[in-house]
């Protein structure tokens, strides 16, 4: 056993590189770094924890291993397209170990009997609070879980008078726990406590149905809080300091990621919450105006050609040049067109692909430089001055009907103008929509044209041309 000023020592050293480590990946280029302070950190606070507070070593190693077992061969198997999957049972995990610690923080054999007075009900709020937002991140994961996976239908539950359903919930769970707080004795308080718990497992199930397919993006980040609040919640009843920072900032920046990505695809989060939006995801809409037009098709040597003539190029990647795989050979031709003096720039947008920072990832990962990849607010504006786009499997992201079809599913959703420059050449394999199930008008317009296929085998394809 370390003793207790050591522990403390480690413990802050371990905070301070979990703050470092969620500075660092704020930015593509010292993201790495980021992470290393993260796992620096995370191997002091698990060392710390086994030689400072664990006494029983059996148990501990057993469901180390078989943690470490499970964990290793999952993370090993993930596609990238699922990890959002991955991300929602994690949360689930988190949000199941909340619950199960305040049961046995109350029941337990260490249970608080001897403290008295207000202390207790200080003690008991914990318990409580960290049971119920635990029980409504653990199924709200689950949910979210099926509905990324397709398990569970993507189209929002809306039950008649939902919101009163909410806040009758609300209310019996505020009823429960002062009963709870009230309770005479341990076998009293698990009744109020128990009965909270199947409440919260309800609300968590219900909150997420109601939240249809195309605002699932925000409801991940929004459950990453959760689990944060529930894990800080454990450390309240462990009375353990660094749980309760590591979750408070798990906590908080989840939020703060929620907040961006409402902003980023227009959304109010207080609406995503009430549930309801998204309502036609799934569905293909026909694109209203653009039924009977015909669109223009490409060719691979075209677009060779095409690039090779240009000044300047754009690429937009979304979620079809990770299914693809795309990004190696986008980074080779990259590379080819600046060798040759053309300006090649990348234009993200914020929700492009299935999770935050999605392509900055593939494109990182194909060591595409960081100082060409601009966000959608840094190059917006560049559109009309640029003379040749290339959209790899993005649809939603450059969907004009953002703009002007006030109808739209996805009205009001920033997107990239890409149909503001000379040519755009759009490569997917048909006329699919994206993830909103929105008909798309940029295929139809006068400067598009349609390449056809896998998103790799025609960026390869296009290398193979280019002299
Ligand atoms: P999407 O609108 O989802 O469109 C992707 C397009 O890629 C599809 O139209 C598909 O058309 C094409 N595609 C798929 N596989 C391909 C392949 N092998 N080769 C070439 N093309 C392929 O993509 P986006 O523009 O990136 O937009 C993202 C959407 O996902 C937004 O609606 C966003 O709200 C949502 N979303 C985002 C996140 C986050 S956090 N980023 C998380 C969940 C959901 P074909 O089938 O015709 O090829």
């Amino acid at each position: 056993m370390i003793n207790e000023g050591l522990l403390t020592a480690a413990y802050i050293i371990a905070s301070i590189l979990f703050i470092l480590s969620l500075s660092g990946l704020s930015n593509p280029e010292t993201a790495r770094r980021g992470n290393i302070y993260g796992m620096i950190g995370m191997f002091i606070a698990i060392f710390a924890i086994i030689f400072g507070e664990v006494a029983q070593y059996e148990v501990l190693i057993v469901v180390m291993v078989l943690g470490a077992i499970i964990g290793i061969t999952v993370a090993a198997r993930v596609q990238m397209t699922g990890m959002p999957q991955l991300v929602a049972m994690l949360h689930s995990f988190v949000g199941l170990a909340a619950v199960l610690v305040g049961f046995a923080n109350y029941i337990g054999p260490e249970a608080a009997s001897h403290i008295t007075g207000t202390e207790k009900i200080i003690h008991e709020v914990e318990i409580y609070l960290g049971v119920l937002i635990g029980a409504v991140t653990f199924t709200g994961s689950v949910i979210a879980f099926g509905k990324l996976q397709g398990i569970v239908g993507s189209r929002p539950l809306l039950l008649p008078a939902r919101h009163f359903l909410n806040l009758g919930l609300a209310l019996a769970c505020i009823w429960f726990g002062v009963e709870f707080i009230n309770a005479e004795s341990v076998s009293a308080g698990l009744i109020p406590l128990g009965i909270m718990t199947v409440i919260a497992l309800i609300f968590g199930v219900h909150m997420v149905m109601a939240i249809g397919g195309a605002d699932m993006p925000v409801v991940v980040s929004m459950l990453n809080s959760y689990s944060g609040w529930a894990a800080a919640a454990i450390g309240f009843m462990l009375g353990n300091d660094l749980l309760i920072i590591t979750g408070a900032l798990v906590g908080s920046s989840g939020a703060i990621l929620s907040y961006i990505m409402c902003r980023a695809m227009n959304r109010n989060f207080l609406s995503v919450i009430a549930g309801g939006f998204g309502t036609t995801a799934g569905s293909v809409s026909s694109g209203g105006d653009d039924e009977g037009k015909e669109v223009v098709s490409t060719t691979v040597e075209e677009t060779a050609q095409l690039f090779q003539d240009a000044k300047s190029v754009i690429i937009v990647p979304g979620y079809g040049m990770a299914v693809a795989q795309a990004q190696h050979p986008v980074s080779e031709v990259t590379k080819k067109l600046r060798d040759k003096g053309i300006t090649v720039r990348f234009g993200i947008h914020p929700v492009a692909g299935r999770l935050p920072g999605h392509m900055n990832v593939l494109l990182a990962e194909a060591k595409v430089p960081y100082d060409i990849v601009l966000e959608m607010d840094e190059i917006n504006d560049d559109f009309p001055k640029t003379d040749v786009v290339l959209v790899i499997g993005a649809n939603d992201t450059v969907n004009p009907a953002a703009q002007d079809d006030p109808n739209s599913p996805i009205a009001g959703m920033p997107v990239l103008e890409v149909w503001k420059a000379e040519t755009v050449v759009v490569m997917k394999r048909s006329m699919a929509s994206g993830y909103a199930g929105v008909g798309n008008p940029l295929f139809f317009k006068e400067n598009t044209r349609m390449l056809f296929g896998d998103a790799k085998a025609s960026v390869d394809a296009i290398l193979g041309n280019m002299k």
